[in-house]
């Protein structure tokens, strides 16, 4: 069904089928040798692919900073104590409103391909807040993760210290039941290496998973200490020193990177071409969050991934699907062999190609979970 040029890696199919049994792909090849199955569809042409894995999302707030993105575009850098606005509408939300938010935006992704959303906290900032994030995030998203070191909150302005112990201590003991990955925003003007390492030290010790939001705004130790604690992924990439790159592509931890941060933004891209060639798993997620970068769409960040940041098209649907299958440790998603689960997608498009070819076009025709369907475009 797909008839996009062969691409290395991507291992496609033309003029194929393949068979869903039990919510998995039984069996994948040429439609012309399809075994026979109790219930068939036509594709009508349309390319198939694997199902958006979405691993870098913050989804859990309310409120929006409309107003911040316009002064950005106008001149103001970003700076991560816009967080702190994010915060104060977060904690004044009544629960339902959290959950109600966060539904949207699954609803959102899924309609524009995404079959695996990860969740992080980090707008509640209090042991409650925090506690009430992660179960909501656990609840509604496919993997949850703890940002208590997200920013230190104003009223710990003073205390910073306390701050990093209220973190690994009781905001970690709260939230580790719902918690499946422990994230630190590791930068200047929010948590710096030996905090990093309070936070992360304290993850490790409950056998919790890590990631790390690393080198976002500038240089920095993020990305050493990912592949020091073994963490899932380093996420941004954006300011790497030769090390950096040396560690992560001689490491099991996944480089993500996020394009609609620096669109978003207005900031340089990281450099993906200088990671994949020194052998660095990538991975391309939305970051969507109210502050940075807005977007629920992964297609859009496939067309930057390829335009902004040299990425090929195959290597931007590598990165969209198997590769944030990688920064989560399944392997049973971001790909259709056989015994992956049955998510994928049906473009509006005889290729994958058009992704990245036709940027801002709602392409997704239809999405299917487990097999079964979640989503139809109206015709
Ligand atoms: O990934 N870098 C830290 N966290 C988010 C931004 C959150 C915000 O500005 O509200 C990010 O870019
Ligand atoms: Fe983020």
């Amino acid at each position: 069904m797909n008839n996009g040029r062969p691409a290395a890696g991507l291992g496609v199919v033309r003029d194929a089928a393949f068979v869903v049994e039990d919510g998995r792909v039984a069996w994948v090849g040429s439609a012309s040798a399809a075994p026979a199955a109790d219930e068939s569809i036509d594709a009508g042409g349309r390319a198939v692919i694997p199902g958006f894995v979405d691993s870098h999302a913050h989804l859990v707030f309310a409120g929006d900073r409309a107003a911040e993105f316009e002064a950005r575009m106008t001149g103001e850098p970003y700076r991560a104590g816009g967080i702190r606005t994010t915060v104060a509408a977060t904690r004044a939300a009544a629960d339902a409103a959290l959950r109600a938010n966060v539904r949207r935006l699954v609803a959102e992704m899924t309609r524009q391909g995404t079959t695996t959303v990860e969740c992080k906290t980090g707008y509640g900032l209090t042991v409650d807040d925090e506690a009430r994030a992660i179960r909501i995030a656990r609840e509604e998203c496919d993997a949850a993760t703890f940002l208590g070191a997200h920013v230190v909150p104003a009223e710990y302005a003073e205390r910073r210290a306390d701050y990093v112990d209220l973190v690994r201590g009781p905001m970690l003991e709260a939230c580790a039941p719902s918690a499946n990955y422990v994230d630190v925003f590791c930068e200047r003007g929010a948590f710096d290496e030996d905090e990093t390492r309070a936070v992360l030290d304290a993850a490790k010790a409950r056998g919790l998973g890590i990631r790390l939001h690393a080198n976002q705004l500038g240089p920095g130790p993020g990305v050493r200490l990912a592949v020091e604690y073994g963490a899932a992924s380093a996420d941004h990439c954006t300011f790497l020193d030769d090390t950096d790159v040396e560690a992560l592509a001689g490491s099991s931890t996944v480089a993500t990177l996020l394009p609609g941060v620096e669109f978003s933004t207005r900031s340089p891209y990281p450099d993906a071409r200088r990671l994949i060639e020194a052998g660095a798993t990538v991975a391309i997620a939305t970051d969507c969050n109210p502050g940075s970068c807005y977007t629920s769409s992964m297609p859009f960040c496939i067309a930057l991934a390829v335009r902004e940041m040299r990425m090929s098209p195959a290597e931007a649907l590598l990165a969209a699907t198997a590769g944030g299958a990688r920064a989560l440790g399944r392997t049973d998603i971001g790909h259709l062999g056989i015994g992956a689960r049955a998510d994928f997608a049906l473009l509006d498009a005889p290729s994958y190609l058009h992704l990245a070819y036709r940027p801002g076009v709602p392409l997704i025709h239809s999405v299917w979970k487990s097999g079964v369907q979640v989503h139809r475009t109206q015709s």
